[in-house]
């Protein structure tokens, strides 16, 4: 029997070297090229529906019909799956996160990671995780790396054929964990979409993306000699970089709120009396702090004890994105 509903599960990720500004915006190729690790725990459902009778893609966000951007969003991704299968028929798309939506976690790596996976598999068509990699980064750039568990390399590339993700180093290589203190919950003002345009508009883009091989390298080499502090060195830093080209773009990007750089301060006081923790900050003000596992329940505590701290998400290195085939007609 032919399955009624393809699902995919996907996980979110976080960069250490991070990529901003894209190359070309329609097909968002990056800048440059980024390093992640895969979340677990942290989880997007999807699942995709083809049928003759629609009469546009539907999409359904946590139970709720979604805004048209992120139809939209979402059907550029489904238009390129039904070029490739020579479908027509549009489709019902639902998807639920298993993390609170308010928590100021990126979403859109696990949602586009999970749309490439469903869409491609509820279409026939049986991609590998390269075309996996690359259709999933016409949604979202970072989605691009949550196709894989364990560690992800995004070579930016010149092109849509140049620009896809690989895992580096399997999730159990180094066991490591990320607690996401969440100062501040709710949607950013400036999302990321908006952000990687203003990129180029910093005098110091150029000298950020001029430097990132360099910063690269010492990431891979740290990860590959599981070296704590080397890498926490290079995160920091890469981090500090990123905001320093937003912070220098007209109009200027200030993500960080008090919240944010109490953390930064309490992280870099803790790893100098001897705890191995470092931060990571995306494109809001929510703290990643990075950590061996063995030391994810102390940090976690010690984090909420801080103030400006709301909740504390816990999420260890986690697997790529998973299909799940199913026939039940409840599950859309
Ligand atoms: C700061 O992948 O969120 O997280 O393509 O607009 O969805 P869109 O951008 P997105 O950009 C990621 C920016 C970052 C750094 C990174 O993950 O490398």
């Amino acid at each position: 029997m032919a399955p009624l509903f393809t699902a995919a599960l996907a996980s979110p990720n976080i960069a250490l070297i991070k990529y901003w500004g894209n190359r070309n915006h329609e097909l968002r190729v990056p800048s440059n090229d980024s390093l992640s690790f895969t979340l677990a725990h942290l989880q997007t459902r999807t699942s995709v529906s083809f049928k003759q009778d629609y009469e546009r893609d539907l999409l359904i966000l946590d139970g709720t019909e979604a805004p048209e951007a992120a139809r939209l969003r979402a059907s550029n991704v489904l238009d390129r799956i039904r070029e490739l299968s020579g479908r027509s028929e549009y489709a019902r798309i639902e998807s639920e996160n298993n993390f609170p939506s308010g928590a100021g976690i990126a979403a859109s790596s696990s949602a586009f990671a999970a749309l490439a996976l469903a869409g491609t598999a509820a279409a026939g068509l049986a991609f590998d995780s390269r075309q996996l990699s690359r259709l999933a980064r016409l949604g979202s750039g970072s989605a691009a790396r949550s196709i894989f568990g364990g560690f992800a390399w995004l070579h930016a590339g010149r092109d849509d054929a140049t620009s896809f993700a690989e895992q580096i180093y399997p999730r159990d290589h180094w066991l490591l964990t990320d607690c996401i203190a969440i100062v501040q919950p709710g949607e950013k003002k400036v999302g990321s979409t908006d952000g990687h345009q203003l990129a180029e508009t910093s005098p110091l883009q150029k000298a950020r993306i001029e430097d990132t091989p360099r910063r690269l390298e010492l990431a891979r080499a740290a990860i590959g000699n599981r070296d704590f502090d080397a890498l926490a060195a290079v995160s920091e830093q890469d981090s500090n970089m990123m905001h320093a080209v937003m912070l220098t773009s007209v109009p200027p990007l200030l993500y960080w709120t008090p919240g944010t750089l109490e953390v930064m301060h309490q992280v870099q006081a803790w790893r100098a009396s001897g705890d191995p923790v470092f931060y990571t900050v995306d494109a809001g003000p929510n703290v990643h702090c990075i950590a061996p596992l063995n030391f994810q329940q102390e940090l976690a505590a010690r984090l909420r004890d801080l103030p400006s701290v709301q909740q504390v998400l816990q999420a260890p290195i986690g697997a790529g994105a998973t299909l799940q085939l199913g026939q039940s007609s409840t599950s859309g």
